[in-house]
């Protein structure tokens, strides 16, 4: 089959590769037919989470055809489903309480060692995120095996179309977990930092979920106004002091909850995030957390920080006296997918929650180093990318979607590798 492989920083490829098989009971087979591209994906595009190795499969955004099924799958053959991100067993302590993305089963033995030593604690599973979090081949490819398939995947009606259902798997359950950690009441202000994807469905669940103002901040424009339509308003911090700006609209209060969506690889020229650029770029592990330290000096005393944005390792002059003497609430965490698929499948159902006006590209598969390469550095306008493995690569660019391919069998395009494969696949 085809799947995009990271080989380096800034390096991905389409490469033919070995199928997937089914190697537990309890595993499923899926055909992609849509998979996105998340700003997760840029981190380990830019080389700063660890433990990548030349050829993984990338992908933890997908959705698709149930093609095969284990003996303790309970999925059937022909049933779309959606993935969840995190890889969850359903039945250790942490599945038992609904905290999926805390899972004590899905990462293997011989995986865990960094992660222990790093976190104190062995990560879950995570599709196509480093051999941190399993070393799991991911779903930007044709086909994906899915562990736990009992356990994760949920089954989407027919009526609605993959782009409205597909960032269920991670985006759609961030950006609502992302608010419901700031714990929105009905006359709470929220600042949100970050418009990208997690940024604005964090906006759109705080909204949804009574929040009397939101006000969102970013520096690209297509960005900043696609947050104003759902609702917000609109800060850009290029050109606005965003701590002078939220003390003004919130009548000098400060706001009562701050959401960090953007993460370990902030923008911008603020002196903390230039140093912080430096040490990144040299490997000593310094995650630059600048949003995240505006976030926590302008939240009024009190209040609550909410930390969907991925960190990976350390930070520096982290305004610990901040979040101490204004007795702060912080909550953060990979999101918990599984939780929210029911709830938020039933809000896209019945017309409360849109995910499509996030999507600004579709693209084939074999598109997809273009999509990496554009969505990083052209994120004003690539909003969202979505690659479809049943595009044909010809159809370029444009930003329809067409149909995904005609189901083929695993053996057939099993051949088609042994015709083809310029060089041995690796397999996780
Ligand atoms: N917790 C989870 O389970 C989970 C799931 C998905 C994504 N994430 C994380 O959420 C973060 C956002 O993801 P995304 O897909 O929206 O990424 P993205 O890269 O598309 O968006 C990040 C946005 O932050 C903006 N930004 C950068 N620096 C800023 C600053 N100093 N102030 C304000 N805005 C700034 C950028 O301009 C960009 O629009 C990433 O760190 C991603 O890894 C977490
Ligand atoms: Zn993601
Ligand atoms: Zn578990």
């Amino acid at each position: 089959m085809r799947a995009l492989t990271w080989q380096g920083t800034q390096d991905v490829r389409v490469e033919t590769v070995d199928d997937p098989e089914i190697v537990n009971p309890r595993d499923a087979i899926i055909r992609v037919t849509s998979t996105a591209i998340c700003g997760s994906d840029l981190h380990l595009y830019d080389g700063v989470i660890p433990a990548m190795t030349p050829g993984d499969i990338l992908g933890h955004e997908f959705m698709g055809e149930v093609v095969e099924t284990g003996s303790a799958s309970t999925l059937q053959k022909g049933q779309r489903v959606v993935v969840p991100f995190p890889i969850s067993c359903g039945s250790c302590f942490h599945c038992r309480i609904t905290q999926y993305s805390a899972c004590e089963n899905s990462n293997p033995v011989e995986k865990q060692d960094m992660s222990e030593k790093l976190y104190g604690y062995p990560m879950a599973g995570i599709f196509g995120y480093s051999h941190m979090t399993g070393g799991y081949s991911g779903g930007q490819a044709e086909y994906v095996r899915v562990p736990f398939s009992d356990v994760g995947p949920i089954v989407v009606p027919d009526h609605l179309e993959d782009d409205q259902v597909l960032f269920l798997s991670d985006i759609l359950p961030t950006g609502w977990m992302a608010a419901e950690n700031a714990e929105i009441g009905p006359d709470d202000t929220v600042a949100v930092w970050g418009c990208g994807p997690v940024g604005l469905f964090a906006i759109q669940s705080a909204l949804v979920m009574g929040a009397a103002e939101v006000i969102a901040i970013d520096h690209y424009p297509h960005r900043l106004e696609l947050a104003k339509k759902l609702g917000a308003k609109t800060i850009n911090f290029r050109t606005t002091d965003v701590r002078e700006a939220l003390m003004e609209m919130s009548g000098g209060i400060g706001v009562d909850a701050v959401i960090d969506a953007v993460g370990m690889e902030a923008h911008g020229f603020a002196i903390d995030n230039i140093l912080d650029v430096a040490k990144q770029k040299v490997g000593i592990g310094a995650d630059r957390a600048s949003a995240l330290k505006q976030a926590i000096l302008a939240v009024r005393p009190g209040g609550r920080v909410s930390m969907p944005g991925v960190y990976g390792g350390m930070t520096d002059k982290f305004p610990l006296g901040a979040l101490m003497e204004k007795g702060l609430q912080l909550r953060t965490g990979q999101t918990h997918v599984h939780r929210y698929l029911a709830d938020l499948l039933a809000k896209i159902e019945d017309g409360t929650i849109d995910t499509t006006f996030l999507i600004s590209h579709r693209l084939p598969l074999e598109e997809a180093p273009r999509g990496y390469k554009n969505f990083k550095e052209e994120q004003d306008s690539w909003t969202k990318v979505v690659l479809k493995p049943g595009m044909a690569a010809s159809s370029g660019s444009g930003s329809k979607a067409i149909g995904g391919s005609e189901p083929r069998s695993i053996a057939a395009s099993t051949l088609s590798l042994v015709q083809n494969s310029a060089r041995p696949a690796p397999r996780w």
